[in-house]
């Protein structure tokens, strides 16, 4: 197994615990973490809203692949969870499989709405009907998601802990 294949690539809709599981699991593996919404806010100096306000969604996409493509060059393991929209694109599709095991975190619209009712952060969300939005999301990128995944774990009920254990046993 070379060791890019040794990178552990979280997915999944907004909400669905991405962020929160790759620390958790960083802890538990004793794996370095990242994020690709932070690192481009680092590369950047921007928030991810201010980069969906002044340079538009298309523009924050090819950061996303450009970033993905940097990251399947590199040979160190890590945990790296991307942006809910991310495995939507083919080529990231590719490169995400290229960087190692992908675990997709599914979870329903309703999920999504209740965790994210109250966020600000989420420009695809600031809009009048947020759960009719989420649905039509999700909707759209279901199969993206499921085509790139090694293992879908169904999030709604589980506890942090209880992904965990299940990605520690899986890999
Ligand atoms: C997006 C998800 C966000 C962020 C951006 C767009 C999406 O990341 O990349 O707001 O298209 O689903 P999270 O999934 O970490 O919230």
């Amino acid at each position: 197994m070379s060791e890019q294949t040794k990178n552990i690539i979280l997915i999944g809709f907004m909400g669905c615990g991405k962020t929160t599981v790759g620390l958790r699991l960083s802890y538990r593996l004793r794996m370095p973490v990242e994020d690709t919404d932070k690192l481009i806010e680092k590369n950047t100096g921007k928030s991810i809203s201010e980069i969906f306000a002044t340079d538009g969604e298309e523009q924050f996409r090819r950061m996303e692949t450009e970033l993905l493509e940097s990251i399947s060059r590199r040979n160190y393991p890590r945990i790296i969870s991307v942006g809910g929209g991310t495995p939507v694109n083919p080529q990231n599709r590719v490169l995400l499989k290229k960087c190692g095991k992908v675990i997709y975190l599914r979870i329903r619209p309703e999920t999504v709405f209740e965790r994210l009712k109250t966020d600000t952060t989420r420009p695809l969300l600031q809009c009048e009907e947020p759960l009719a939005k989420i649905k039509q999301l999700l909707d759209d990128r279901i199969e993206a998601y499921e085509e790139c995944a090694d293992l879908i774990i169904d999030a709604d009920e589980l506890s942090v802990d209880d992904i965990v254990n299940i990605i520690e046993n899986d890999i």
